[in-house]
């Protein structure tokens, strides 16, 4: 049975006794609206853990002034459901004023890997992101953790913060995954027209594109971005806002390929702002 807890006290005091009790606690922090990229990586938690536990809270730090946060996909009943088929023990879903009673008054800052990619374009998105994280692990404590590799910057970033403020909490990412046309399946995908549906299986394709080039030995990143960019542009009518090669985890972009990189892509629909990436190992 899936139980809903919406205190932090509940939810902190819970994690104590499982871990005096003896049991590793397996984390998926979600904003809900669940999808099969998230329901695998909470099969991957209860598989590896005694407990699973997840949470499903949209947090407004995240989000900047014209971004959808009034309108993100809120549907907790369905997503109880859903978790409690894939055998997590507890949904912590706080309310907004729960997790943030009055104004923070210490904030984390992200350097350089924030300044990058989805941080450049959406200032303020990282330290949202790291904050409620870090206050997310506080509170339950977890002996590992699940991040997509949809998100892979965030990943990264985690990654690190995790490594700096020494929680003592395992980063597992987890592959994405997609709708059979190739799609990554995502919250936000439900924001997109019937054409625009159609257009969006592109983008993984281009991924492939790029992938295929890499394998025929081209290691020039703006070559690659050329051909992405042109092959998107001739078949999507949304805004291709970025294309871009950067090592990864550490971020740094890349002129000529050496190493673990990945290739991501930004693109702007109507209504939706979709991004995908594919991770190539050097
Ligand atoms: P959300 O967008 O709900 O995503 C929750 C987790 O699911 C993230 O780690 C994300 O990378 C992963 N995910 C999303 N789509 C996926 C897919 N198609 N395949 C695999 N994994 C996928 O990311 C957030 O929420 C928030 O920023 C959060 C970490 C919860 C902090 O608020």
């Amino acid at each position: 049975m899936t139980k809903l807890i919406t205190t932090v006290n509940e939810m902190s005091n819970l994690s104590r006794k499982i871990k005096l009790q003896g049991n590793t606690i397996g984390f998926v922090p979600t904003m809900g609206a669940l999808h099969d990229g998230h329901l695998s990586m909470m099969e991957q938690s209860a598989e590896e853990n005694d407990v699973s536990i997840i949470s499903i809270f949209v947090n407004p730090l995240q989000f900047g002034p014209n971004e959808d946060f009034e309108t993100y996909p809120r549907q907790l009943e369905q997503d109880a459901e859903a978790a409690s088929k894939v055998n997590v023990d507890y949904i912590f879903a706080p309310s907004v004023e729960e997790m943030y009673p009055d104004e923070l008054g210490v904030t984390l800052e992200v350097g350089r890997m924030a300044k990058v990619l989805e941080g450049a374009q959406r200032p303020g998105h990282f330290e949202g992101v790291v904050t409620v994280v870090n206050k997310l692990f506080n509170i339950i404590r977890p002996d590992n953790a699940y991040f997509g590799k949809k998100d892979a910057q965030q990943l990264a970033i985690v990654e690190k913060m995790t490594r700096d403020f020494n929680h003592p909490i395992k980063i597992k990412g987890v592959d994405i995954v997609r709708e059979e046309d190739g799609l990554a399946k995502s919250s936000r995908n439900v924001y997109l027209t019937a054409q625009e549906r159609k257009e969006a299986t592109y983008l993984s394709k281009s991924l492939q594109l790029a992938k295929q080039l890499y394998d025929q030995g081209e290691r020039d990143s703006e070559n690659i971005i050329n051909r992405v960019t042109e092959y998107l542009n001739s078949y999507i009518s949304g805004e291709v806002q970025e294309v871009a090669i950067y090592s990864y985890p550490d971020l740094v972009k890349q002129n000529n390929i050496t190493g673990q990189i990945f290739i991501s892509l930004a693109v702007n629909f109507s209504k939706a702002r979709l991004i995908d990436n594919i991770i190539i190992r050097g």
